[in-house]
């Protein structure tokens, strides 16, 4: 089988694409021959993360959909021929993956792995943070990051959720178009000088310098969702002046410790993409042995959706 792993830190052309024995399946382990493989920036930062301490040969995890070819022992709602997506953390960028079966789902008749690639881990992300802030239909939720893969089905999901003012911000004019399609009433970027009125509730899924920008734009009494990889510091004061609140989102957690909601969510993400009324995109399908070629749409910033590797 063929894999891409990396063997020195830097940007997308350290990735190398290789020949490898087939992993063995273990206990509560399902073997799945990819069909979709997810591309996110947490990826595309992990293999820049030169001096973290992340060890090398790097192996990206992620989302994966394809077909079960083996199970470990242990495992009773899954069988050989199911159609599953799944995380996994030991591995995605490969055509044959191990996922563990708790992560693992199965894909509806009528529906492809691309799409449930799209769909399933970035709609658990955008659906976990609307459950955390719970905003009400008369409140106003700003979504950074919003034409990202989790972002695109927030900005969908505020709406359908009857949010009446989404405001989709992002680094470039460029995806206005797209996010006012998806139903945001207002598109802003990072770099003007104001994002519009104060909102009740930020999903913020980038971090860094934007996090005190984001922090600012919540109305007094207003909370944030902050799930990025981008890490940030937050202004305290300006917390305590506002009387803001923030918490934080990991799926790692959220899937475990809400299992219930958690589930609940992936019928409700189905039922939405299958009926139309949620419309996960993709960006681009890249041949797995050219995965270089996605990690650089991310690192331009320029994807409108999911960007998705096929082996
Ligand atoms: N907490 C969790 O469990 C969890 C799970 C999944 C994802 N996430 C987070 O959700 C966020 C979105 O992830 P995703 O997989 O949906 O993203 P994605 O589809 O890979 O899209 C990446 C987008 O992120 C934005 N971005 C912000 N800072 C960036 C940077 N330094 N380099 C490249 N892109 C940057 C860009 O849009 P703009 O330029 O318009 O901002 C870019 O188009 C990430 O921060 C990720 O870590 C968290």
């Amino acid at each position: 089988m063929r894999r891409v792993r990396y063997y020195q830190h830097g940007g997308p052309e350290v990735l190398r694409y290789e020949e490898a024995e087939a992993p063995e399946v273990g206990s509560g382990e399902l073997l799945v021959r990819t069909e979709a493989i997810g591309v996110s920036l947490p990826c595309v930062r992990k293999v820049r993360e030169a001096g973290s301490g992340t060890p090398l040969p790097g192996v990206l995890g992620g989302e994966v959909a394809g077909e079960v070819v083996a199970l470990g022992s242990d495992v009773t709602e899954f069988k050989v021929g199911d159609r599953v997506t799944s995380l996994t953390f030991t591995g995605s960028y490969t055509e044959l993956a191990v996922v563990p079966a708790f992560m693992a789902s199965h894909i509806p008749d009528g529906a492809d792995a691309v799409q449930a690639v799209a769909l399933v881990r970035s709609g658990h992300v955008a659906l976990a943070a609307l459950s955390t802030a719970r905003p009400a239909a008369a409140e106003s939720v700003l979504i950074t990051g919003a034409a990202s893969g989790v972002g695109h089905l927030a900005v969908q999901l505020a709406k359908i959720q009857g949010v009446e003012r989404v405001v989709a911000a992002v680094s470039s004019p460029a995806k206005a178009e797209f996010l006012r399609a998806l139903g945001a009433d207002e598109v802003v970027t990072y770099a003007s000088d104001t994002w519009g009125d104060p909102v009740d509730v930020v999903l913020e899924g980038v971090g860094g310098d934007l996090l005190p920008r984001a922090v600012a734009a919540l109305a007094p009494g207003g909370r944030m969702v902050f799930f990025g990889s981008g890490g940030g510091t937050v202004p305290a004061f300006d917390l305590l002046a506002g009387a803001k609140t923030i918490t934080g989102l990991t799926m790692a957690r959220f899937s475990t410790s809400r299992r219930a909601l958690h589930d609940l969510h992936g019928e409700q993400l189905w039922e939405l993409a299958l009926s139309g009324r949620l419309q996960p995109a993709v960006h681009a399908e890249i041949p797995l042995a050219e995965a270089a070629r996605a990690h650089e749409i991310i690192e331009a910033r320029t994807n409108l959706g999911k960007v998705v590797l096929r082996p």
